[in-house]
């Protein structure tokens, strides 16, 4: 499905390119202060469409694999990434099997998903959750941007509780809302952004019902 909507231009959140590149670049300055330097340590960027936030993170210095299922998808992140003479390995494959990706090995230090765990099955994301699990680094962290949860959109969207159940043995950090802004057709969509911390549960999950619900600022 996805490879039609990339081949029809029906892509709203690259649309919202320049309002996510700048989350993005606010979340992976936080990645490293956390972390250390980017150099030397892999970041794995779960379904990553054309590789923008793949491409931005190795220009930051991070050794990035972008695993998407769409064809269409990975054949642009290539060339993208080779017209900037960014070395990104974009690999066609699924999410859900992250141990048959050809050449992905344990010790991920960040996983990133911006836009897709939050259209997966339940089933589908407790898959992800396993190959994440099996290839995290002993310190690792996971970022994951999707539309809110809301009355109606059954089985779509992001919540803390969720993540909970889904990463058992993972921190899930209080989640920040945030409106895309700008003009595509994703500007009013409300997002939430999570961090999760592998190997610390004694913050338990992030409960939807409490904490402060920071905005983070348009771009
Ligand atoms: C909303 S797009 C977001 C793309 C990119 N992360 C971005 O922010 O521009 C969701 C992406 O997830 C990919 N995807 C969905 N299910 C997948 C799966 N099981 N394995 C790999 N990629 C998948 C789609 O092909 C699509 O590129």
């Amino acid at each position: 499905m996805y490879d039609v909507l990339y081949r029809r231009g029906l892509t709203p959140w690259v649309a919202a390119g320049h309002a996510q590149s700048a989350l993005i670049e606010r979340l992976l300055d936080r990645e490293e202060s956390w972390h250390g330097a980017a150099a030397g340590r892999t970041l794995v960027d779960l379904g990553c469409g054309t590789g923008e936030h793949s491409l931005a993170a190795a220009t930051r210095g991070w050794t990035v694999v972008g695993i998407d299922a769409s064809a269409v998808a990975i054949d642009r992140a290539r060339r993208a990434a080779a017209a900037s003479g960014l070395d990104v390995r974009f690999v066609a494959g699924d999410v859900r099997r992250l141990t048959d990706v050809p050449g992905l090995r344990p010790g991920v230090s960040v996983f990133v998903d911006v836009g897709c765990h939050h259209g997966l099955r339940a089933a589908d994301r407790r898959l992800v959750a396993d190959g994440v699990a099996r290839l995290a680094a002993s310190r690792a962290s996971l970022l994951v941007v999707g539309m809110d949860r809301r009355p109606g959109l059954v089985g779509v969207g992001v919540t803390a509780d969720g993540l909970a159940a889904d990463f058992p043995g993972w921190r899930v950090e209080p989640g920040q809302t945030f409106e895309l802004g700008g003009r595509g057709l994703l500007r009013r969509v409300r997002f939430r952004v999570f961090r999760l911390v592998k190997g610390d549960p004694s913050g338990g999950g992030a409960s939807d019902a409490g904490g402060p619900r920071p905005t983070i600022s348009r771009p």
